[in-house]
């Protein structure tokens, strides 16, 4: 059976073509390399043996989506990952963050319904949620105005899709992602930002490695345990693991609704500190940080309550915090070790 995911030579769609190929679907990539390499597709190959097919295109091309569809009759369903998700460039360019994550959003579901594609998968954000009244936070927990036009274009696509649903024979499932860090385990795909991370973890790996003189800790001030803010991290192949159960769920037929939503994380909560530490445990270095001023935006704390995803897909973050900081680190070595950059 054929799946067609989109940004899938990306962080998380790259381990997701893992999970899918090692539960034996055949897989065909869309991704226009704005955010990642054509290389990934090579290290896909050596950590599974079989070659992901890749069209480099930008979905915004209505046409060419289209075609794509209507050449591969045999797809079954598409997993949605392509999107540009950085929330400090979605308020300084918003426009260029609308444009791209609805039309290609848009292109895409015209382009399904037009080849009778019936199942989607699709890729959204704990930050649809804002900072809750009350935590943790579930499916019903009432969304906030987004902080940021990225996510704004998360909490529009799930109307877009939601609305969707209801006049086109298409099932689709919302994931909402808490914070997926971590690597795969044989250091071959991860996750490579380009220029300076805005997230937490690459940071940090990027300051062991010597590729930043110190971590900037964004306010000790907050009212949590250690003055930090807090976290659900879940590592990225448990997340990636979770699509191809949400895929089975609608190629099964089992889905409630046709639209349905759910939260994926661990359950637990850790702050910016606790992150540091584990860092250092499993790395045995001494991290430079030093304590800066309260980055704009921020929430204090947020994690979610998975019970529903464990109950409905049977799927449960199985790593730890330490595994996912081992994985982050190992990666982190093996692209300063590699002469290729992926
Ligand atoms: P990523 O940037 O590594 O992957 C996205 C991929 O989509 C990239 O390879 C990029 O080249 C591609 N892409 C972007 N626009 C495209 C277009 N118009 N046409 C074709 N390809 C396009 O990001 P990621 O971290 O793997 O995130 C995947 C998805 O998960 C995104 O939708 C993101 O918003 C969402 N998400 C990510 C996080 C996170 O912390 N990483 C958290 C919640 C949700
Ligand atoms: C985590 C904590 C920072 C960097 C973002 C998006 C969200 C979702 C997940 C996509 C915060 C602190 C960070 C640094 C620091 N992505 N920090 N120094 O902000 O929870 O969420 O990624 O949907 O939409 O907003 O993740 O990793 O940026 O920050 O102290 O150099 O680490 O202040 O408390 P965040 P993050």
């Amino acid at each position: 059976m054929k799946i067609l995911v989109t940004g899938g030579t990306g962080y998380i769609g790259s381990h997701t073509v893992v999970e899918l190929q090692k539960q034996g679907f055949d897989v065909i990539i869309v991704d226009n390399l704005s955010n990642s390499s054509a290389a990934v597709v090579e290290r896909i190959t050596m950590i599974t043996g079989i070659k992901p097919q890749l069209e480099i295109f930008d979905l915004c091309e209505a046409e060419k989506t289209f075609r794509l569809i209507e050449e591969h009759r045999e797809i079954a369903a598409v997993i949605h990952f392509a999107a540009f998700k950085s929330v400090g460039e979605s308020v300084q360019h918003p426009l260029k963050y609308y444009r791209n994550n609805l039309l290609s959003t848009i292109s895409l579901l015209e382009s399904m319904k037009r080849n009778g594609v019936k199942h989607l998968a699709f890729s959204s954000s704990c930050t649809v949620y804002g900072q809750p009244d009350e935590l943790p936070v579930t499916e019903q927990t009432p969304l906030k105005r987004a902080e940021s036009p990225y996510g704004n274009t998360k909490k529009i696509m799930e109307d877009i899709i939601s609305d969707t649903v209801k006049t086109a024979d298409v099932t689709a499932i919302s994931l909402r992602y808490f914070n997926p860090i971590g690597a795969h385990e044989s250091a071959l795909i991860g996750e490579a930002p380009s220029g300076i991370p805005d997230n937490l973890v690459p940071y940090i790996t990027q300051t062991a490695a010597g590729i930043r003189p110190f971590l900037r800790v964004f306010g000790k001030d907050y009212d949590t345990p250690d003055g930090t803010p807090i976290r659900d991290y879940l590592h990225v192949v448990d997340l990636a693991k979770a699509h191809v159960i949400a895929l089975k769920r609608m190629l099964d037929g089992k889905c409630k609704d046709r639209f349905e939503i759910f939260n994926l994380g661990t359950g637990a909560g850790y702050s910016v500190m606790d992150i540091i530490h584990s860092f250092e445990r499993v790395s045995g270095l001494k991290l430079n940080y030093q304590v800066a001023p309260r980055r704009p935006g921020d929430i204090v704390k947020i994690w979610a309550d998975p019970s529903y995803a464990n109950r409905k897909l049977g799927w449960k973050a199985e790593k730890t915090l330490d595994d996912m900081m081992r994985s982050a680190w190992a990666w982190e070595q093996a692209c300063l070790h590699s002469s290729q950059t992926v």
